[in-house]
């Protein structure tokens, strides 16, 4: 009797180590994901503007450098898939699924650096 009182109070004890655990194995990757996207190029603003707003807006469910999470991977698949580039902005202009739109989050410029960042430097270091 003793024993089977004591798991019973022990193992919520185990779950709830388990989750903190968890929650904080989350909050560690999601601040990595914040800083660690692949760097632009300096010297092309578009793209280092691009950087800033993926790691912002994007990261968060495709990975840090596009590898994919709750969103699919976008590294070295986005330009394949999206041979003309304006098909790409009008996906994250209007959102697609569970992908939220960006219309209201961000102007027409910095979704063309967002989208240029996805294709030319993600999967490229
Ligand atoms: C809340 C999570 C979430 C965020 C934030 C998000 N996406 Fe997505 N994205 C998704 C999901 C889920 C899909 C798959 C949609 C589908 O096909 O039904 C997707 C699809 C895409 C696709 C199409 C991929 C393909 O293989 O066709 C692109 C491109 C894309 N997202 C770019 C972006 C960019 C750029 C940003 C930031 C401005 C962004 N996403 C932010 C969840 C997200």
């Amino acid at each position: 009797m003793v024993l089977v009182a004591f798991r019973r109070m022990r193992s919520p004890r185990i779950l709830a180590a388990g989750l903190m655990l968890v929650a904080g194995v989350t909050i560690v990757a999601a601040c990595s994901g914040e800083t660690s996207s692949p760097a632009a190029p300096a010297d092309d603003a578009a793209l280092v503007q691009g950087q800033q707003i993926y790691s912002q807006n994007c990261a968060s469910c495709h990975g840090a450098s596009g590898q994919g999470g709750y969103g699919p991977k976008l590294a070295g698949v986005v330009a394949v898939k999206y041979p003309n580039i304006d098909d790409q902005i009008a996906l994250i202009i209007n959102g697609k699924g569970a992908m939220p739109a960006f219309s209201k989050k961000l102007s027409a410029e910095q979704i063309t650096s967002v989208t240029r960042y996805t294709r030319e430097v993600l999967g490229k270091n």
